[in-house]
Formats: C-alpha cells, sequence, structure tokens
C-alpha cells in the first residue's frame, strides 16, 4: 500500500506554522530577558514608573502596595462588579501590587508573568496563603480552561511585543476564564494631544467609551472567542 505524499499546500502550511512557532519562541526568550533586567534592576520603578519607586524605602513601598489596592478597586469600580469569588489572575503580575488588590474580590489569586525573575520576587514579597505566582511560557499560560473567575490586567498590553503576542494573549484570556467570568484590563492609548493614558482611566475621567480606539474591536474578539463570558473593557 502506498501513502499518499502530503500536498504541496499542506507543507507549506508546515513550514509556515513551524517558522511562526519559532518566531515566538525568540520573541519570548527576548521579551522575557529584558524584564528580568528589569526586576533585576529598580524593579518597583519599572512596575511603577514614579521616581518615589527609585530605590524605594518603607514608606514608599508602602505606597507601592496601596496603589495596587486602589487600582483594582478602580477597576472593579469602573466595571460595576462585585466580589466574583473563585480565582482571580493578574496577567503581567510584576512584583504582585496588583494580585495583592485582588484578595476582596476573590478567594484565590494567581499573578502571572514573562519574567521568571519577576514572578520569583513577587512570591518573595508575598505571604499570603491564598496567592500564587507563575511564569508564562511561550506556549501561553500555566492555567487550565474555564478556571478563572476573574481576569485583570494593568500597564501590561501596551509592553507586549508584537500583534500576535497580543493576540495570543488575549486567547489564553478568554481560553482561562469560565463562562460568566469577567475580564477587565487597561489599555493605553494616545490622545489626540499625543499624550499616553490608560483607557479604562480615560473611561473613568470622561465617561464616554467612545474614547477607546479600538476597544469596540477588542470587544468584539474577546466575545467571539469566548461565547458566553461577559467581557468588559
Ligand atoms: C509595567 S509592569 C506592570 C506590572 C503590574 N501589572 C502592575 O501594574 O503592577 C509590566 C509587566 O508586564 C510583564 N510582561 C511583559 N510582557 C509580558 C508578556 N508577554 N506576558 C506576560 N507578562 C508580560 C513584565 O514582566 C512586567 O512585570
Amino acid at each position: 500500500m502506498t501513502t499518499a505524499a502530503p500536498s504541496a499546500d499542506a507543507h507549506e502550511r508546515a513550514l509556515r506554522d513551524e517558522s511562526a512557532r519559532a518566531a515566538a519562541q525568540e520573541q519570548h526568550t527576548i521579551d522575557s530577558a529584558a524584564w528580568n533586567v528589569f526586576a533585576n534592576h529598580q524593579p518597583y520603578y519599572h512596575v511603577l514608573s514614579d521616581p518615589q519607586m527609585l530605590n524605594p524605602g518603607q514608606s514608599a513601598r508602602d505606597v507601592f502596595w496601596a496603589t495596587g489596592t486602589r487600582d483594582v478597586k478602580a477597576l472593579m469600580d469602573f466595571a460595576e462588579l462585585s466580589p466574583t469569588g473563585g480565582t482571580g489572575v493578574d496577567f503581567g503580575c510584576g512584583l504582585g501590587r496588583l494580585t495583592r488588590g485582588l484578595i476582596p474580590f476573590t478567594e484565590c489569586q494567581v499573578g502571572l508573568d514573562i519574567s521568571p525573575v519577576m514572578i520569583a520576587k513577587a512570591r518573595e514579597l508575598s505571604s499570603f496563603p491564598s496567592m500564587d505566582f507563575l511564569p508564562i511560557s511561550p506556549e501561553g499560560w500555566p492555567l487550565d480552561s474555564a478556571s478563572a473567575s476573574l481576569v485583570i490586567s494593568l500597564l501590561v498590553f501596551s509592553h507586549l511585543s508584537t500583534v500576535e503576542l497580543m493576540e495570543q494573549s488575549l486567547r489564553e484570556l478568554a481560553r482561562v476564564l469560565r463562562p460568566g467570568g469577567f475580564a477587565v484590563f487597561g489599555i493605553q492609548t494616545m490622545t489626540s494631544r499625543g499624550a499616553i493614558v490608560t483607557w479604562f482611566q480615560q473611561v473613568a475621567r470622561h465617561g464616554r467609551t467612545d474614547r477607546a480606539p479600538n476597544a469596540e474591536q477588542i470587544r468584539r474578539k474577546l466575545v467571539a472567542l469566548h461565547r458566553g463570558t461577559t467581557g468588559v473593557l
């Protein structure tokens, strides 16, 4: 019996897939190495670019953690969400600033990050038994499908280095959300004057969602990826 040779099309597709996988792997290595450097050098400042986070003393570190509580509350208020219980995921958690802010809203909290050094530091800084920190791999997020009730993210999407990475992150976000779960995240964008602002802050300030370029496309993509999920952007 003879086996049919793969068609030229299938062969080309396999080559394309392989080269996309290799490119994603390489990008992951570069991004992870860059954020490891930031994690090893002034991590508080690279997470929250405020001069008082350079060599922060105890009082500046207290401010750092307080901003996490404040920002997650602002996200939840903006989305008009009450506590969801279950597992809350903080995508791009850095030192766990926002992961801590998830405590009042969820039973367990998981921080995910591309930088293993950030993850190690976040673990060192956390003494909360409900909290865990895990590194992201080039293949995706180390979480089961439909395992999270809430996913949040701030100051991360603007750092994703390729469109493919942004799409992969949205796909993973949708995969890990349980039906009826919520995703609330900030996307930084340019104002007409060229300033970079975080979209949800802009919306909160102006009360207008039409000021967010591309937000509707992203919302549609998310909902299409995860039917049954109420996505709040
Ligand atoms: C500016 S910090 C913000 C950290 C945290 N979200 C906060 O607000 O405190 C950006 C974080 O995103 C992480 N990051 C960058 N690219 C990532 C990716 N592709 N996947 C996951 N995390 C990423 C970095 O390692 C860094 O910890």
